[in-house]
């Protein structure tokens, strides 16, 4: 593995038991609770009772066991061993285990290690993206898990948003994807409460709006939605207000963008070129 993932991977396995105990993903709540997936999603998704699932990235596995409780039979698939360990037994919790498979691959592999299966959706949500070095490469891999006719569908950052600077106020880094220019930072907190990270290293990159929808035409996908979002679901910034579990910019704030959602899906008969 590319040394920078290898550094991502151990930075990540050890966000798992900080997550695990954090007011922010408050876990024992959201066993009690039996969250269902976002409506905003399910809206654009539509029903996935009887339908296969992959999550791409699914760290401990709570939005994939969502899915699992609104019908559909779901695989996660997340690099950290930690985040696998912690999504199976959080499926064996809450009752869904035989709905749920958690598999620990690095999504460049996530293809691979899935044997070829392909998938009637395949879901990716916030905070993914940015840590990819290449996105053609992660998009030839949605195409991948994706059965013909499939759904595929990304909440993710808003790469304009990550060129911000951590008080939001400066231009501090590159819009277009640079492969051998991460953005490294050392850093012992995540962006929970709790903490420290004992491998403070990671690395991040950027893929700018028209890369990432680019890639996944080139993979035959078709495009049916693009929304940019004034709003996110983490303090991203100092200055967004918390308002009924999103962030949202303040009235007298410019309004930029902080998150984007696309929807896509695979032609019933594959247009994908050699
Ligand atoms: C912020 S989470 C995304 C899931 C979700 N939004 C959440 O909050 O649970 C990011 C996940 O990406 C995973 N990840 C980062 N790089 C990866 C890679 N190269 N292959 C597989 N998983 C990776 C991390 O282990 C982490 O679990």
């Amino acid at each position: 593995m590319d040394e920078r993932l290898a550094a991502n991977q151990a930075n990540w396995d050890d966000r798992v038991p900080i997550h695990l105990a954090s007011r922010f993903y408050d876990v024992d709540r959201w066993v009690a609770r039996e969250p269902m997936p976002l409506e905003r999603e399910s809206t654009l998704i539509g029903s996935v009772a009887g339908k296969t699932l992959v999550q791409l990235q699914c760290h401990i596995g709570l939005e994939t066991l969502q899915w699992a409780r609104a019908g559909a039979q779901v695989t996660g698939v997340d690099f950290s061993r930690a985040a696998i360990a912690a999504a199976t037994d959080l499926a064996a919790r809450t009752g869904l285990s035989s709905r749920a498979t958690f598999v620990c691959a690095d999504v460049y592999e996530a293809d691979i290690a899935l044997a070829a299966s392909t998938f009637d959706v395949v879901y990716v949500s916030l905070g993914s993206l940015g840590w990819l070095p290449d996105v053609r490469r992660w998009a030839r891999v949605v195409a991948n898990v994706l059965a013909p006719g499939g759904t595929f569908f990304i909440h993710d950052v808003h790469p304009l948003s990550s060129c911000l600077d951590d008080q939001g106020e400066r231009f501090a880094y590159g819009y277009f994807e640079e492969p051998g220019r991460p953005f490294v930072s050392d850093t012992d907190s995540t962006y929970t409460d709790g903490g420290p990270l004992a491998h403070t290293r990671n690395y991040e990159w950027n893929h700018s709006l028209g890369e990432i929808i680019q890639a996944l035409l080139d993979e035959g996908l078709v495009l049916d939605a693009l929304h940019e979002h004034d709003w996110t679901v983490f303090q991203q910034f100092p200055w967004l207000v918390e308002d009924a579990g999103t962030y949202r910019i303040p009235d007298q704030h410019p309004r930029v963008p902080l998150t984007f959602s696309l929807l896509a899906h695979a032609p019933v008969v594959g247009t994908k070129t050699a």
